[in-house]
């Protein structure tokens, strides 16, 4: 329902905090929803300066009509501290990706991790329907152990996430050791195990997920080198990074026989539990928004 339509004149405004945030694809897919369903409002690129008084700049937003707003590099952990409130999600994280402007508190919590754990059931999901059509194969990546790459936001989201879906262990790999053993919390006691960076083609035997959550592979670094021929058959291999979209961990994994999985769906759908979260519809994830991403990627 647009704002004339419903006869209110407020327009409804989001947009996504950073620095920088030019470069970032949520205004092309919340504006596509807010088209799509029919709300009216819009969705801006709100860079907030590092030094900037974070408090302040959030208090203006809400005073010029913003509903809500997503939190990117650098802020996720500030935001987490500027809040009036914030849900288990952002609690346990201690970092917000979602903010709402409700009733004259500002109020945070996270959807990174539930959006990676419903692009990885969309991806199982159709990874079962394709081989169905040849044999009834079950993905079932959920009850094996996994293999987390990384210890830095990214992975914060991502293992706490894993950990709540109630995978069985979840193996954790990190250039800098003492990274990932800071991340031990995020699940219960001896749910996670810290392996060497050096030993990460070995703990991925029999894992039903291997994730990339490290730099290694994004533009402008140096690609991941990780053996996947002891992974599990079947098994998901997820790239969280989306420049490029595919990197040479996700074209070998389909080279192995295997599930890649790349960071458009986390994006998407981290995206729509945003979205929900300040307009009350949870909007759909589709090719029609996927391909409209590809194009303006491979525009970018
Ligand atoms: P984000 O918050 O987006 O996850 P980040 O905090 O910069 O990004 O984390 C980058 C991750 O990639 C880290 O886990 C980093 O490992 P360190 O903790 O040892 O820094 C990892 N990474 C970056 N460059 C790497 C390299 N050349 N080899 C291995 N891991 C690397």
């Amino acid at each position: 329902m647009s704002a004339a339509k419903n006869g209110n004149n407020i327009v409804p405004r989001a947009g996504i905090i950073g620095w920088p945030v030019d470069h970032s694809r949520s205004p092309l897919i919340h504006n596509a929803w807010l088209r799509q369903l029919d709300i009216g409002g819009y969705y801006d690129h709100c860079p907030i300066a590092p030094e900037a008084d974070f408090r302040a700049a959030l208090e203006a937003m809400a005073r010029r009509g913003f509903i809500g707003a997503n939190v990117t590099i650098p802020h996720k952990e500030t935001a987490f501290q500027a809040m009036d409130y914030c849900d288990a999600s952002a609690r346990h994280l201690r970092a917000v990706n979602t903010i709402c402007f409700r009733g004259g508190e500002i109020i945070g919590s996270n959807t990174d991790g539930a959006g990676f754990i419903a692009s990885l059931t969309i991806a199982a999901e159709i990874a079962e329907e394709t081989t169905n059509k040849v044999a009834n194969k079950n993905i079932g990546w959920a009850d094996k152990p996994v293999l987390v790459l990384g210890a830095g936001g990214a992975a914060r989201a991502i293992v706490a996430a894993l950990a709540e879906h109630g995978v069985p262990e979840i193996r954790l790999a990190n250039r800098t050791r003492s990274k990932a053993e800071a991340l031990s919390h995020l699940a219960p006691v001896g749910h996670i195990r810290i392996v060497d960076w050096v030993t990460r083609a070995p703990a991925g035997k029999d894992c039903g997920l291997l994730v990339n959550a490290s730099s290694l592979g994004m533009r402008g670094h140096p690609p991941l080198d990780m053996p996947l021929d002891t992974l599990a058959p079947q098994a998901l291999v997820s790239d969280i990074v989306y420049a490029p979209l595919q990197t040479p961990l996700l074209r070998a994994a389909r080279a192995a026989g295997l599930w890649p999985v790349d960071g458009l769906g986390m994006l998407m759908h981290q995206a729509a539990l945003s979205f929900q979260q300040w307009f009350g519809i949870l909007p759909p994830v589709d090719n029609v928004l996927r391909h409209r991403l590809l194009a303006d990627l491979e525009e970018a």
